[in-house]
């Protein structure tokens, strides 16, 4: 089954509310909160996903699904962990090395949270082998981390298939998420390599009709 992950980072503050409950109407799995900390990429989003991760947390059932692309990931942690949200991803590229990475997956294991490792387009899949036993999903950047509204890079389909292939030799069962420039035209491609957890944000939010841009998307293959 795939799932898909709405991305609300350039959801406008007006109506957000409405939006909401227009995104849980049409159906969408998750609320893709992207968290960003003008360090670990350009973009500073923390006060504004907060006030969405809070508002969302409250008047919906779904669960957060949350995308830390900052660098000092246990102070987001612990912030994040009080609204239990489904799922907290943090890049390998900003945990390093591994006793941290370890602990890391520990602490937010322990909360009864699913854990995410995510995987920019220029990292070699070799880094996260290691934990794949240990946490739940990979979030595979489909673009460079750091804005919506980017073009799919087409590598990255492909670092999907050696992903999937590698979890399936070795018997791993592990969601993949794949997180960056999806559209309708690309949704198969990416289904295809194996991602079953589709984020989707400015195709979803700039269409006029969410059910059926949902339906698009969760039928693509
Ligand atoms: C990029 C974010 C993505 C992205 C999704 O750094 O992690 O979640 O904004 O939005 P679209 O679908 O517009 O690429
Ligand atoms: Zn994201």
């Amino acid at each position: 089954m795939v799932e898909l992950s709405a991305s609300i980072l350039n959801l406008k503050k007006e109506n957000a509310n409405r939006k909401f409950y227009d995104l849980e109407v049409a159906k969408i799995d998750y609320f893709h909160i992207d968290v960003m900390d003008g360090i670990f990429v350009k973009s500073n989003t923390e006060k504004l996903m907060k006030d969405y991760a809070l508002t969302v947390s409250h008047i919906s059932n779904l669960g957060l699904d949350v995308h830390l692309m900052v660098q000092d990931i246990e102070e987001y942690i612990e912030e994040y962990l009080s609204l239990n949200p489904k799922i907290i991803t943090f890049h390998i590229e900003a945990s390093k090395e591994e006793h941290r990475t370890l602990e890391l997956i520990k602490r937010i294991r322990e909360n009864g949270t699913k854990v995410g490792i995510a995987i920019s387009p220029d990292t070699s899949l070799d880094l996260i082998k290691k934990y794949l036993n240990l946490i739940h999903m990979v979030l595979v950047m489909t673009v460079v981390p750091g804005k919506g509204g980017q073009l799919l890079i087409p590598e990255t389909i492909k670092k999907i298939q050696s992903l999937k292939k590698y979890i399936d030799e070795n018997n791993i069962d592990i969601d993949i998420e794949a997180d960056g420039g999806i559209n309708n035209e690309n949704s198969k491609d990416v289904i295809d390599a194996g991602a079953n957890i589709l984020v989707v944000g400015s195709y979803l939010l700039n269409s006029d009709n969410y059910s059926e841009t949902v339906n698009i998307i969760k039928s693509s293959y």
